[in-house]
């Protein structure tokens, strides 16, 4: 894509970023939150809403076998991303409740997905903007919020929390000790759910269904949206998206950067061309335009997805079965990106993890269309692998040829660039 179509979206999104910012009401306590337009129309208060959401955020009894919750796979000290060595180290993806399930993507982060706008095609531009998940799945169509959407998955995902009903969301938040917070943010139409006496033992069960009558079903529905609006709220928060990294204090004079990463700004918006689709511009950017594109990142062969079945991610060419977007992959927000609790705790970026060191995802951006393609056989695991080539992308068809793959940094201008990422990592 051109890179005027991305400015003016970029533009537009900063814009958006702003309005939705200096919306924040403030408050007493120190949770600010920036209030989405969308979830400022629900009648619950959004500060209510985020702490309810934070305890179900971190609930495991939310799973099948009580061992699994949204942060056990979005972890603080990660940029509330993947905290698992063995596999940032290897196929990227997380095994679920039932640990012998895999999913089949990596997570990204849950920090700063919230500001996502509502999934929609840009005419204009000619450009898919928003949603949430690589592929866009989560439009947030009806719930005006792709966040709160995206958060009503991984509860019932047979590879995720694995629960068998949305009642047992429900009927566990009842018996939970944050119960009081949950009726505080959103009143207590829930208790006037009447789960039979069975709910704990079918809710221990796969495949179960709660057996409620129509109007108790439709009053559990209901009140399951309300724990995806939590949870987008306590996204939204400034406990987890708090716009306080090295480089937000810089930008409000309040901090230095050092020269390598000055120089590394600059580059950022320069040279290297990463604000094309990741845009820096203004205060709380987001550094994603949220469009989609197929970059040519190479597939994981160590995937579990990939080894039974040879998965190839269509990415959002899947969600919209259309051939042109095959490939094509949420931009994500650089912020957090290589977060970690020390430098040695293995990270993984991209959909599928296949990389693994932040300038190793430099090198590649510069040097794609310059080494050969390796020969079959060399993966990531290959020392060979971006020294001397780089393995043929996961999807061949529509790779951005314009915006990447033969930047002519320098070897010290690539490590500018990692160097001014870093500073996007929030302080603890
Ligand atoms: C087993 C690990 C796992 C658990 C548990 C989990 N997630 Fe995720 N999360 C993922 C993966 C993998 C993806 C990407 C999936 C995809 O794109 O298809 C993801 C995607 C997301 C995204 C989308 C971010 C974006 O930029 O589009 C958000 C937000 C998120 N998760 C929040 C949550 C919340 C809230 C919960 C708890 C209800 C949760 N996750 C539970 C692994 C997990
Ligand atoms: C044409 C748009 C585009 C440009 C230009 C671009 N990116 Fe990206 N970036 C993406 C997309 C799309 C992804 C996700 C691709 C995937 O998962 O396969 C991504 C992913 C990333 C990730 C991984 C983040 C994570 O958490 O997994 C990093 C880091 C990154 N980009 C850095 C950069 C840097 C540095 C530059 C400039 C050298 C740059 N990008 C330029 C579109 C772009």
């Amino acid at each position: 894509m051109s890179s005027s179509p991305r400015t003016a979206v970029a533009a537009l999104l900063s814009a958006l970023a702003v309005v939705a910012c200096t919306d924040a009401a403030p408050t007493a306590t120190s949770l600010e939150i920036p209030i989405e337009a969308s979830l400022a129309t629900s009648a619950a208060d959004p500060r209510l809403m985020a702490l309810a959401g934070q305890k179900i955020f971190e609930d495991t009894d939310l799973s099948l076998r009580r061992n699994q919750s949204c942060a056990t796979c979005h972890d603080r000290a990660f940029g509330f991303s993947s905290p698992n060595a063995q596999e940032n180290a290897h196929g990227g993806v997380l095994p679920g409740s039932i640990p012998t399930r895999f999913g089949s993507r990596r997570p990204p982060m849950a920090a700063y997905a919230a500001f996502s706008p509502v999934f929609a095609y840009n005419a204009e531009d000619d450009v898919f903007i928003g949603g949430n998940f690589w592929n866009g799945r989560a439009t947030g169509a009806r719930l005006g919020n792709p966040a709160a959407e995206q958060a009503l998955e991984p509860f019932l995902d047979s590879t995720e929390q694995a629960l068998p009903d949305l009642a047992c969301v429900m009927w566990r938040i009842t018996k939970a000790k944050y119960a009081p917070q949950y009726y505080n943010a959103f009143g207590t139409a829930l208790k006037k759910v009447e789960f039979p006496v069975s709910t704990s033992a079918i809710c221990q069960t796969e495949g179960a269904t709660v057996p409620l009558g129509p109007k108790q079903r439709q009053l559990a529905i209901a009140e399951y949206d309300n724990v995806g609006r939590a949870l987008a709220a306590f996204e939204q928060s400034e406990i987890v998206s708090p716009f306080n990294s090295r480089y937000d204090a810089w930008l409000n004079g309040r901090g230095k950067l050092n020269d390598e990463e000055l120089i590394g700004l600059k580059l950022y918006e320069g040279k290297a061309q990463c604000a094309l689709c990741h845009p820096n511009a203004g205060q709380r950017a987001l550094f994603t335009d949220f469009t989609y594109d197929n970059i040519g990142t190479p597939g994981n062969v160590e995937n579990p997805a990939f080894i039974r079945s040879g998965f190839i991610d269509q990415g959002l060419g899947g969600t919209l079965t259309r051939d042109d977007l095959r490939g094509a992959h949420k931009v994500p927000s650089l912020r957090n990106t290589d977060k970690r609790p020390h430098p040695l705790a293995p990270k993984a970026f991209m959909h599928n993890g296949v990389f693994k060191t932040l300038e190793q995802v430099v090198h590649f951006y510069n040097t794609r269309d310059v080494l050969p393609v390796c020969p079959a056989g060399v993966d990531f695991r290959d020392p060979r692998f971006g020294l001397t080539c780089w393995p043929a992308p996961e999807v061949a068809e529509n790779v951005n040829v314009d915006e990447l793959g033969n930047l002519g940094l320098t070897p010290k201008e690539e490590k500018a660039v990692a160097a001014y990422i870093r500073t996007l990592n929030d302080k603890q």
